[in-house]
């Protein structure tokens, strides 16, 4: 079956799109594309994401996406030389505007909700193949915090018999699956460690007024030093020693959180340096704490998303994770700005299949549950 996961994570950057042919004993990817959001679009869609705004604004950005969403599929197909008529399914994850995955009291109940936009009706409509969307609200449904998703997808690629793994994937926020030497589904420990790139890119386009939209190559970080006074004070947030499962979002390091770190008055590269340090260093704190790395237990950290990219994060998560091996998820043969995109096309294969594809050790659930909504 030819699957196209389309995925569009916190960081806002854009979407993209991964074509690949699953069947019952693996999958071969065949194409990937990624497609910038315009500047407009961007900031349309930071202007609902856990603020205030008009129900209208919401609404029609949910109309809006889709068609984003079908002109990345269709540009995907053209760039990949596939007939987009040979694609039999699309997984699109949308985008998440809120998400809080704890219960509030509200009118008198305790209620945990999330909410991804681009409807799936409309991509299905635009491209003629049928879309799974929407995968996080039956998680929730069944107890779960709707997140993370991709592990079920780890868990099939990375566990090893021979020695622990950590699959980290460093997006908007950063999130690990911890993998025990010959675990089993039960034995997964999945959470989000705290920031991933959320925070630089918020610093960069505030220092470049707005022309950059990330600390590219990690310029910035790496001609300054971490402040460790700063870094300590941040470290104190009870997030980082919760017990998983846990979700973190723009809710803790959106522009609030930027404010206060620039409120600090140091210098444009140390402010970077130490926002850099922190989702290193919380990353390693989450891994340290919640697997058996410090007994020898993880022989691998496998590493993805846009962070990759960014060789002062590299240099420091490697600093902080020293008896392990961090490698980027390319040497497994698994491109890493594609593996999201490529998860949630094997978790639409799943929801086709009528087979659970939630986690319920990495989300919380319950019980397994099949994700999603399907617009034929
Ligand atoms: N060359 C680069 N230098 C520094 N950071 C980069 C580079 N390329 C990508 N990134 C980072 O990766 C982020 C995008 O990562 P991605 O995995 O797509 O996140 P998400 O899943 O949240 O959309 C960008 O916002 C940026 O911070
Ligand atoms: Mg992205």
């Amino acid at each position: 079956m030819r699957v196209a996961g389309i995925m569009s994570g916190t960081s806002l950057d854009g979407v993209d799109v991964a074509l690949v042919d699953i069947d019952d004993d693996g999958f071969d990817t065949v194409g990937f594309h990624t497609v910038a959001y315009p500047e407009p679009l961007r900031a349309a869609l930071l202007a609902v994401s856990n603020c205030e705004t008009h129900t209208r604004e919401i609404s029609r950005l949910n109309f809006l996406l889709p068609e984003i969403y079908a002109e990345a599929f269709f540009d995907a197909c053209k760039v990949a030389g596939i007939d987009p008529k040979s694609v039999d399914l699309i997984g699109c994850h949308g985008q998440t505007i809120f998400h809080e995955s704890e219960p509030v009291e509200v009118l008198g109940r305790k209620v945990a909700s999330t909410l991804q936009i681009g409807d799936g009706c409309v991509l299905a409509e635009r491209t003629g193949v049928p879309v799974v969307s929407d995968f996080r609200p039956r998680d929730m449904a069944a107890g779960g915090k709707g997140a993370p998703l991709v592990p079920f997808v780890d868990y099939l690629l990375f566990r090893s018999d021979e020695f622990g793994r950590v699959a980290l994937n460093i997006g908007g926020i950063s999130n690990v699956t911890i993998l025990p030497a010959g675990c089993t589904t039960d034995g997964v420990v999945a959470f989000d460690t705290g920031p991933g790139n959320m925070v630089m890119d918020q610093l960069a386009a505030k220092y470049s007024g707005g022309k950059k939209r990330c600390d590219e190559g990690g310029e910035l970080a790496l001609a300054g030093e971490v402040d460790g006074e700063l870094l300590a004070e941040l470290l104190e947030d009870e997030y980082y020693t919760r017990k998983p499962p846990k979700t973190a979002g723009r809710e803790q390091y959106g522009a609030q959180f930027v404010d206060r770190l620039i409120a600090k008055g140091l210098s444009e590269t140390d402010t970077m340096a130490t926002a850099t340090m922190l989702t290193a260093a919380t990353v390693a704190d989450g891994v340290y704490q919640f697997s058996d790395a410090e007994e020898g237990g993880i022989g691998e950290v496998i590493v993805s998303g846009g962070g990759v990219h960014n060789p002062a994060l590299m240099r420091m998560l490697r600093a902080e994770l020293a008896d392990m091996e961090v490698v980027d998820a390319s040497e497994l043969g698994l491109d890493p700005d594609a593996k999201e995109a490529i998860a949630f096309a094997i978790l639409a294969h799943e929801t086709w299949h009528t087979r659970p594809n939630n986690l319920a050790s990495a989300t919380g659930a319950r019980r397994g549950a099949v994700l999603g909504k399907l617009s034929r």
